[in-house]
């Protein structure tokens, strides 16, 4: 099969053998595969794959065609449209999925908008419903919006019933976040929009501490991402003042138990809504499998609106 590879910090595109599903796995034909700040961390050789995954083949997320089960195997079927969250290996033209993640590729969805799912609406489910707890009527400020995990979350708290207030940074993309249904924020001014029930947050650095203070009394605060600094003066006395909770969390590091787990509250709770075309995938741009070191490059420029995705065969170009 044809690969992305990355190898001494390179990204290119080789053969590799075929892999072979074991107990409890699925062999899918990879149709779309997106593209996360993982992958690029993952070339700068900051973050390894787990043990039990192809080292160097990169990709967390996938969509495509069952082709094989492994042993046991019954959830799913040769033929099946199945996209799932992957430790890595996504990027190829097959994959092994543990069929307890994986899920039903729903109609609503073309194959790049499928690959572009798992990681991005899984993350921003399991942070706002899971561990926010984020509630009708309340009001939820995502940092970051208009990448992948926040165009996302901003759908999800808008279903969810929140209202929502997005902060992105580049002009020319506000009118199509605010075509999602938030309030749409330059991240100097989302401190000013407080005061907020729950904040998402995906950048991390100055505009933590400076968004601290809008915090509604009880709020909660996720944070996901941390591209913008991983460290920061934390104000404990405000913090303390407005009875606001701290957390975070990483989706790649959990048991395959706790991930199936995200997996069927992603089926229960959003795909009816994909279904009924309440939530849609933001697919900013599109790239082959054999393009993939121009969609590395794209995705590291920044300024794009949603997901980046490789489509890897006929059957994502015929779809
Ligand atoms: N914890 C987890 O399990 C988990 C799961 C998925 C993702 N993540 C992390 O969560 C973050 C968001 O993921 P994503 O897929 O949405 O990434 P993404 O598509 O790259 O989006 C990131 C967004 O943040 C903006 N941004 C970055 N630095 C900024 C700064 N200093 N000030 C203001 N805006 C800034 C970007 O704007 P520009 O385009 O202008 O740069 C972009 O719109 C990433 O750091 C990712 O690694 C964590």
């Amino acid at each position: 099969m044809r690969a992305v590879t990355i190898a001494g910090g390179r990204i290119s595109v080789e053969d590799r053998p075929d892999p072979v599903p074991g107990p409890g796995q699925l062999l899918v034909r990879v149709a779309a595969a997106g593209l996360n700040g993982a992958d690029m961390m993952q070339l700068r050789g900051l973050y390894p794959a787990p043990p039990g995954v192809p080292a160097d083949i990169p990709g967390m997320e996938l969509a495509g065609e069952v082709v094989a089960l492994g042993e046991g195997s019954s959830r799913h079927h040769p033929g099946d449209r199945v996209m799932s969250l992957v430790g890595g290996g996504a990027q190829a033209e097959l994959a092994i999925v543990d069929e307890s993640v994986a899920m039903p590729a729903p109609a609503a969805l073309d194959w790049p908008a499928a690959g572009g799912f798992p990681e991005v609406f899984t993350t921003a489910h399991d942070a706002l419903a899971s561990q926010c707890q984020l509630q009708s009527g309340e009001r939820l400020l995502v940092t970051g919006a208009a990448g992948g995990v926040g165009t996302a979350a901003v759908q999800i708290g808008i279903a969810i019933g929140a209202r929502v207030v997005a902060s992105v940074r580049k002009p020319d993309l506000r009118p199509a976040m605010a075509e999602l249904g938030a309030e749409v924020v330059d991240p100097s001014e989302a401190g000013a929009h407080g005061p907020y029930d729950v904040v998402l947050e995906l950048v991390g650095g100055p505009g933590f501490e400076a968004n601290l203070p809008a915090l509604a009394p009880g709020g909660r605060i996720a944070v996901i991402g941390v591209g913008g600094g991983a460290r920061v003066a934390l104000d404990l006395l405000t913090l303390m003042g407005r009875r606001g909770r701290v957390m975070g969390s990483t989706l790649r590091s959990r048991s395959l138990e706790e991930k199936a787990l995200t997996a069927r509250r992603v089926e229960a709770e959003l795909l009816p809504l994909v279904e009924a075309g309440k939530l849609r995938v933001i697919v900013g741009e599109v790239f082959t499998l054999e393009s993939a070191p121009d969609a590395y490059a794209r995705f590291q420029a920044g300024g794009k609106m949603g997901k980046i995705v490789l489509i890897s065969c006929a059957l994502a170009t015929g779809s």
